[in-house]
């Protein structure tokens, strides 16, 4: 009888050892998957690094729930004025990826370098910018964003947001 209950108890401790165990590894998956990488959020502020970004590569990240992108620019690229801006040589225009006809989502087509939006067929240039003959009427947003070394901090106005958009 007591081996009977030694051996129940042996057991029981065995499956609640594998039951946590198993919920301890669920919960770091969750935690994981959950976790805002590569970029840091907090507060209304989203920080990105974009040194890892490719020339001609367009990364898009989430800043206060909406898509806001970030795209290097090919070697040549003309410098699109109140657009795009230098850091260390390179150009990079960024924006929020929000069509600015009735709020869909444009897709960035790589070998077309321009953004193309599948509601109703509108075009913007690599720098965000709408083309004629297309629904939207202007320029995809700039967020407000701060330079940080090879970072980026949206939600925080910088100064070269500033000139972007003529706040200086
Ligand atoms: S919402 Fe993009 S073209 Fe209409």
């Amino acid at each position: 009888m007591e081996e009977n209950v030694n051996r129940r108890d042996f057991l029981g401790m065995s499956l609640a050892a594998v039951a946590a165990v198993g919920a301890g590894a669920t919960i770091f998956a969750m935690k994981k998957t959950w976790d805002p990488l590569p970029n840091v959020v907090s507060g209304g502020f989203t920080t990105v690094d974009i040194s890892q970004i490719e020339k001609g590569e367009l990364k898009t990240f989430e800043w206060r729930g909406q898509p806001v992108y970030v795209l290097k620019k090919d070697s040549g690229s003309e410098k699109i004025e109140g657009r795009d801006f230098e850091i260390n040589g390179e150009l990079y225009t960024v924006g929020l990826q929000v069509c600015t006809h009735l709020g869909c989502i444009p897709t960035y087509e790589k070998d077309k370098k321009e953004f193309l939006c599948a509601c109703h067929g509108g075009q913007f240039n690599s720098s965000g910018v709408n083309k004629k003959g297309t629904p939207p009427t202007r320029p995809m947003e700039i967020p407000p964003f701060n330079i940080d070394g090879t970072k980026l901090v949206f939600g925080e106005e910088g100064d070269i947001y500033k000139q972007l958009t003529n706040k200086a």
